[in-house]
């Protein structure tokens, strides 16, 4: 059995990130002192109730919000003393995301879609590469469709591509099959591990969905502005199996 690959992924370092919302003269405190270590590699699940602050969470790790108080900090680099074109860099370089609602350019096609980060960042070779995700994702016959052609869960698969086509060391997926049927869901789902998997990277996923979230190695909830360890059944399943330990590497 081969050793398995160094993960490629992000450390990621919170300490006591609070973050509030107003909303016609009302205080949303969505985040309360949330402090959480994830290691390089490995991947998360997110859950909690509609409104309890996940995606408000991602949007904090993902640079694109900024926490009231506290500090995020993404492979040592606190995020919270960058400027806006520094965090743009570490999200071009680092972190791909998925978003609730795909943000899919309607006007570009797939290929294009999938393309754009990569050509943004200067990369020659970006359709290429996006065409080989787009394979990989088992939409090679869709490329040159604009998203209006597309289902939601072909959709999906599009802004997933785009997420990793950069091989992000963290991938950030905010209920990346909550519009999708079950069997199209389990193919996202599939997809989602196996990039993980195979790109060593960092997953950080928000989910309504339990089965999705046991597969993570630890899921925590979200509620009343507070993160707390949920048992997961892969992790349960790990120290479940100590005779593990003793396979040969
Ligand atoms: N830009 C905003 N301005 C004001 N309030 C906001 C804003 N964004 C989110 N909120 C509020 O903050 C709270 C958390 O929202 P968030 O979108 O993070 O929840 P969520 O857990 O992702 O919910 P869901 O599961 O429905 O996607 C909600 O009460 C929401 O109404
Ligand atoms: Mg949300």
């Amino acid at each position: 059995m081969s050793a398995p690959p160094t993960p490629a992924g992000a450390t990621l370092a919170l300490d006591g990130v609070s973050m509030h919302h107003e909303a016609e003269g009302r205080r949303i405190d969505v985040l309360r002192g949330v402090s959480l270590r994830v290691e390089a590699g490995s991947s998360i699940a997110v859950v909690g109730p509609s409104g309890s602050g996940k995606t408000s969470l991602l949007l904090l790790l993902a640079g694109l919000e900024r926490p009231a108080a506290g500090r995020i900090a993404v492979d040592g680099l606190d995020l919270g003393t960058q400027n806006a074109d520094t965090l743009a860099d570490l999200r071009r370089d680092r972190i791909g995301i998925v978003f609730q609602s795909f943000h899919l350019l309607p006007s570009l096609t797939a290929l294009d879609n999938v393309a754009l980060p990569l050509q943004m960042a200067g990369v020659r070779d970006a359709l290429p590469r996006a065409r080989a995700v787009l394979e990989r994702v088992g939409l090679a016959e869709r490329a040159d469709h604009h998203p209006a052609r597309l289902s939601g869960g072909e959709q999906q698969r599009v802004a997933i591509a785009r997420a990793v086509v950069h091989r992000p060391r963290l991938l950030l997926a905010d209920e990346p099959t909550g519009n999708l049927d079950d069997s199209t869901g389990e193919c996202v789902r599939e997809l989602l591990f196996g990039l993980q998997r195979d790109q060593g990277m960092t997953l950080v996923l928000v989910t309504h969905d339990p089965a999705f979230a046991a597969r993570c190695d630890r899921v925590l909830r979200l509620h009343d502005g507070r993160l707390s360890e949920a048992p997961s059944e892969t992790a349960a399943a790990r120290t479940a199996t100590p005779a593990d330990a003793a396979l040969p590497a």
